[in-house]
Parts: C-alpha cells; structure tokens; sequence
C-alpha cells in the first residue's frame, strides 16, 4: 500500500490516543472512502483507523479472536465515540499489493490460495460471529433499496437483472454454509506477507462463520482486478484445492455481491 506523508490535527481523536500521535511522524494508508487509516510511525509502528461509529466493532472483536490463533496483528485499543477508533500493532512485511508480490503473479496466486485454505482448515468452533447472518440480511437490504449492480463480475459471472438475480440468490441461498472460518475480504491488500512467508490477515470486519465460496470468490476477483486478466483463475483454484470449490456456488455468491 502506498503511504503518503500527512499532518493530522491530533484533536480529531480521542485523548486515550494523543500519546502515540504526538510527535509521531503519521502516513496515510487508507484504501476506502469508509475509513480513514493512519500509520504512526513511532517505536514499533501502530495503525490507527477510524471510521463511523458502530462500525469497527466487528473488525475488533475478529481480529482479537484471529490473533490469539496467530492469524492477525494485536489489538491494542477499540473505543466507539463521535466516530470508532482502531489501534492495531504494525504486522511484519508488506501487504500483497506491494511490487514484490505483483511482479510474480503466479507465486502470488498460489501463495494467497494456500493460505485461504489453511485458513479454512482453522478450527472455528469458539468464533464470535456469524457471517452468513449479515450477509444475506444485506442481500434483503440492499434489494430494497434499490442498491444494485450487475456489471462489477461480468468478465467472469453473468448474472441477470435485478429481479432474476434475486430470484437466483432466493432459490439456491440454502446451498452456502456455515462451515469454515472466513477472512470475509480476502482481497490482495488485506494479506500481509514478510519475504513470501504469512505474517497477517488484516481487515476482517466482515469474518465470521459462513461459506468458503465467499473468500474463493474475492480471492479469484482480487487477482482478477490487479492483473486486467483471468488467467490466473485455474493456478488460484488448483492451489485450493478443486475438491473444495463448486464453481457454481462462486456465480451464487457474484449474483448476492451484486446488492453488496
Ligand atoms: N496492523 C497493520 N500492520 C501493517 N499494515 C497495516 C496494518 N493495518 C493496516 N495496514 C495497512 O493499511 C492498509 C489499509 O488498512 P485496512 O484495515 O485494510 O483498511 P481499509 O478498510 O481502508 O482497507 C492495509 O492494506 C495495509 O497496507
Ligand atoms: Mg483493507
């Protein structure tokens, strides 16, 4: 991720968090308009990230349960004021997004779908949270609001319009399970890697119990999105496994993204 050197007026946090911004030399690593995300340059390095209130609470309390497994950075503070506030450790290495990692991208395939597996083979039984749950309340959200669009998967999934995708996701949603433990945005810049070796998952607000075929399907569009390409779909899918994927369960899962 590209950091880009930033004043910040230390007053736009809460006190609890003026020790490690004062006198810090602060970096922008944001990735969406939904958070801000700094990194404080400081001792061993923090990430700050603060984004509307209510909604990191998820993201802390997964990141706290994927760290104790040894998945995921230490979370150092989650406090919900006038907006949530984040303060994770700094994780080893660079995400997956970094020029390393991009001019390979068929180790860079083959690494990220081995670790997805690894993940998915993780015990989930004590996990706090039940991701398919909000996953399908958001595709019956969504729906009513209108909120749709069909053209983001076309180079891979077609789907129809929104009355017959919905039709699709209403009549074939009890084929997905709950069964693995998920990343929930299994996408290149949320993978921490040191020198090809795992060091973290990060972002993993939406994580949880649900179907592995929702991380799959990140996972090949992520790779998808950064290379303008589909051909590395079969190294991604055969690194996996292909006893594990059913390539049809990957359209169901682009037709409820599309009320994402
Ligand atoms: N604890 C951390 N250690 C190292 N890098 C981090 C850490 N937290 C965030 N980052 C970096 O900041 C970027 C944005 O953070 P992320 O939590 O993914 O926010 P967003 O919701 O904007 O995608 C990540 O892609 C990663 O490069
Ligand atoms: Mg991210």
């Amino acid at each position: 991720m590209e950091r880009k050197k930033v004043q910040i007026d230390i007053n736009e946090y809460p006190e609890s968090f003026h020790e490690f911004l004062k006198d810090a030399t602060i970096y922008d690593s944001s990735c969406s308009k939904e958070a801000r995300v700094i990194f404080i340059d400081e001792g061993d390095g923090y990430y700050l990230k603060k984004a509307v209130k209510g909604s990191l609470k998820t993201e802390a309390e997964l990141t706290a349960y994927f760290h104790k497994k040894g998945l995921a950075t230490e979370v150092l503070a989650y406090e919900s004021a006038d907006f949530d506030y984040f303060l994770t450790r700094k994780v080893q290495g660079e995400d997956c997004v970094h020029h390393t990692y991009l001019e390979n991208p068929k180790r860079l395939c083959e690494t990220t779908a081995t670790l997805l597996r690894k993940l998915h083979e993780e015990d989930f039984s004590d996990c706090p949270v039940d991701r398919m749950k909000t996953y399908f309340e958001t595709v019956e959200t969504n729906y009513r609001k209108e909120v749709f669009d069909n053209s983001l998967f076309t180079q891979k999934w077609q789907i129809g319009n929104r009355d017959e995708t919905k039709a699709f996701a209403d009549k074939n949603r009890h084929l997905l399970k709950s069964d693995v433990l998920l990343h929930g945005d299994y996408c290149l810049p949320n993978i921490m890697l040191n020198n090809w070796e795992f060091s973290a998952f990060i972002d993993l607000g939406n994580g949880g119990i649900g179907d592995r075929h929702i991380d799959l399907f990140w996972g090949i569009w992520t790779v998808y999105f950064n290379f303008k390409t589909n051909k590395y779909d079969d190294y991604f899918m055969d690194a996996y496994g292909r006893d594990k994927i059913d390539e049809e369960k990957l359209r169901l899962i682009a037709a409820m993204e599309a009320f994402g």
